[in-house]
């Protein structure tokens, strides 16, 4: 892949944002060399779009009751997205499921962090069913954007331990407290061309350790 510097990277998210608050912040004070040149999301009182309004970052909301079907709202939002010539798409707490012909238009590759250890949990409510199941570690997975829901090849995991009595919000915390270094490393990852994501030879997943600082 190609890598311009900095890489251009257009974010997808629904909630309030602060996987983006965290790659942007990365991009202007943590060495990662990426612009964020577009957010785009299908909640325009979602706190993603509103920390790109105040940081100056380009952004559009799509309304879902504007667009007669999936597909021709995933065609609108993927077609604004090209406009911004992203090299990398990154869905960070993006809650809408995007339709295969969304995923065919695609720019680029995607990719999702989702809040599990990947296979294990596709889809919600990851933290509750880690809990109810006595697991002993739950943790996130950064994964390649495919049409099977959270699916696509995982590139990399971050495992936190489930604690006796813990309640699905805290783990949640717990969770997101690791979630954001593991997509700036991911992301710092692909830049560098250690991780491939046009590669389905590369099986391997990588670890973020406890100290936020490595994959391997
Ligand atoms: C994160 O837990 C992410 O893994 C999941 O949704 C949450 C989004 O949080 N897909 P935020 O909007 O980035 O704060």
């Amino acid at each position: 892949m190609r890598a311009p510097n900095p890489w251009p990277v257009a974010v997808l998210a629904s909630g309030r944002g602060s996987n983006l608050q965290a790659l942007h912040q990365a991009s202007l004070h943590g060495g990662l060399p990426i612009r964020i040149v577009g957010v785009f999301s299908d909640k325009s009182d979602s706190g993603a779009i509103a920390y790109a309004q105040r940081h100056g970052i380009p952004h559009r909301a799509f309304a879902a009751k504007a667009y007669p079907s999936r597909d021709a709202f995933d065609q609108a939002m993927m077609t604004a997205l090209a406009e911004v010539r992203p090299e990398l798409i990154i869905c960070a707490g993006y809650m809408r499921i995007i339709s295969d012909a969304g995923i065919a238009l695609a720019p680029c590759p995607m990719i999702n962090i989702h809040p599990s250890l990947l296979p294990l949990y596709p889809g919600l409510h990851t933290h509750a069913r880690a809990i109810a199941e006595c697991r002993e570690e739950h943790g996130a997975s950064v994964h390649l954007v495919n049409n099977i829901l959270d699916g696509g090849r995982v590139l990399s995991q971050a495992k936190v331990p489930v604690v006796a009595g813990d309640s699905p919000e805290r783990l949640a915390e717990r969770v997101l407290s690791r979630e954001y270094p593991l997509l700036i490393e991911t992301v710092r990852s692909i830049i560098s061309g250690r991780i491939m994501l046009n590669n389905a030879q590369q099986a391997q997943v990588l670890y973020l350790h406890d100290d936020n600082s490595r994959l391997d």
